[in-house]
């Protein structure tokens, strides 16, 4: 297995630029499986978890064709199979995103139940009882999910809960479904949005997107198109603590200033100095170290739970102590302990980290959990004195492209160790 090698100590400073956004990316490749004609994607990062996408979509007979490296064709205009099977569930749980459009454009989906997860148990019971009210038949037996439907009709929904691939899941499946359906309490992230313009590029009738209510007007069928998928604002995010914990300047290109409002803003209260344009920002931290900052995760716009480790990171190094609070996984802190192997002083209860920041952390093998707290300990390894080892980066590689190669241009002393 890869590790990857960073001596800390260097002051960051350059430009990069972010990839497409994998939660984008993820749901707009289930969504190309809605359209009778092949789909032109652009933008799309080169992740495992995508490459997994790929796969799971060439399975059930869609032919994928990469052209130039950059643009991927997709044609879902036969499909043979309707299964996403255990051994690929079990790696993205994101494969649960083929449910609402394969039941909606064929009337059978049988996908894997995810199971556990390192951050939480994540449950799907709001999608399945979302497909529930739009008339599907489902059953669980021998671990998997079995959904028919004649075609499905259309629902007025209200989630329980805020979810961001439910309320994918959901408006995929309300595209084709007969009359009109209604998601309250509907995610409003812009990676929700992503999908749903994509939607609408291909003929989908979607109002709301955005909001928390999100109306549909089912249709007979969707057409083919091209579309470029957004930027990556936690790719975005976690450069610019990468920024800010090395006490550098760095500039990042081809993003989008305003899906980081909250993050922007507790960079600035840990003392950086931010500008933006429309598609670029630029952290300066002019040798300081940060201020800690206190902050609780919320669904968008509220501070995003995929920044929460990377600024528990920021924080390990500040001047005071600051307070995290996690509300949306309930076992989202496994970072915790390994910045501890790196000398963060640090607390967890529940729900809440308290962290003490020191002027110096400590290189020292660490091991990745899941993807952004992997992301923490790259972070804390730029930030500490002596080398440290990441180990088990295959996280790091689902999520983030090139992550070794984008901080080595910006200055960091980071290379991978192939194991
Ligand atoms: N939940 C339920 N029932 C459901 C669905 C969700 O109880 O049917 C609960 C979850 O257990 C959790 C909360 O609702 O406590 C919110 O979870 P959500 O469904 O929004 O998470 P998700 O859709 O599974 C996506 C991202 C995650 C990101 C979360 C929150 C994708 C592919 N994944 O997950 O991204 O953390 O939204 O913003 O979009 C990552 O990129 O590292 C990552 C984990």
């Amino acid at each position: 297995m890869d590790r990857l090698e960073i001596t800390g100590g260097e002051r960051l400073s350059g430009e990069v630029r972010i990839s497409g956004a994998k939660n984008s990316a993820l749901p707009i490749l289930a969504a190309a499986l809605l359209a009778e004609e092949p789909v032109v994607l652009e933008n799309v990062p080169h992740l495992n978890d995508v490459t997994t996408t790929l796969n799971l979509l060439r399975r059930m007979g869609v032919e994928i064709i990469c052209h130039d490296g950059v643009r991927l064709e997709i044609d879902a205009v036969n499909i043979s199979d309707f299964l996403a099977p255990y051994e690929l569930v079990k790696t993205m749980r994101a494969s649960v995103l083929v449910l609402g459009p394969l039941l909606s454009r064929f009337g059978r989906a049988d996908v894997s139940l995810p199971g556990g997860c390192a951050i939480g148990a994540r449950p799907i019971n709001l999608h399945v009882a979302g497909l529930q009210a739009m008339g599907a038949e489902i059953t669980i037996d021998n671990g998997f999910i079995r959904a028919r439907a004649e075609r499905l009709k259309g629902a007025h929904i209200v989630l329980d809960t805020v979810t961001v691939t439910g309320t994918e899941n959901l408006m995929m499946a309300a595209v084709l479904a007969r009359g009109e359906t209604v998601i309250e309490n509907a995610a409003r992230e812009p990676e929700v949005v992503d999908l749903a313009n994509f939607l609408q590029r291909m003929g989908a009738q979607i109002e709301g997107p955005g909001t928390d209510t999100i109306l549909i007007q089912g249709v007979e069928t969707l057409h083919g198109t091209s579309y470029s998928v957004l930027p990556d604002r936690i790719e975005s995010g976690t450069y610019l603590v990468a920024a800010a914990i090395t006490g550098g300047r760095v500039k990042i290109k081809g993003t989008r200033p305003d899906h980081l409002e909250a993050v922007l803003r507790k960079l600035q209260e840990a003392g950086a100095t931010v500008q933006r344009g429309s598609d670029w920002i630029e952290l300066d931290m002019a040798g300081r170290r940060p201020t800690a900052v206190n902050l609780h995760t919320s669904p968008y716009p509220g501070f995003p739970t995929d920044m929460q480790a990377q600024f528990c990171a920021l924080n390990a190094v500040a001047v005071g102590t600051g307070t995290i609070i996690e509300t949306i996984f309930e076992n989202r802190f496994m970072h915790a302990q390994e910045l501890q192997r790196l000398g963060a002083d640090l607390s967890v209860e529940g729900n809440t980290v308290v962290i003490r920041g020191v002027e110096r952390l400590a290189g020292a093998p660490v091991m990745a959990t899941d993807l952004r707290a992997s992301a923490s300990l790259v972070l804390a390894g730029l930030a500490a004195e002596g080398v440290t080892i990441v180990e088990r980066i295959y996280h790091i590689d689902r999520g983030y492209e090139r992550l070794e190669e984008k901080l080595a241009l910006l200055g960091a002393e980071i290379r991978r160790l192939p194991g």
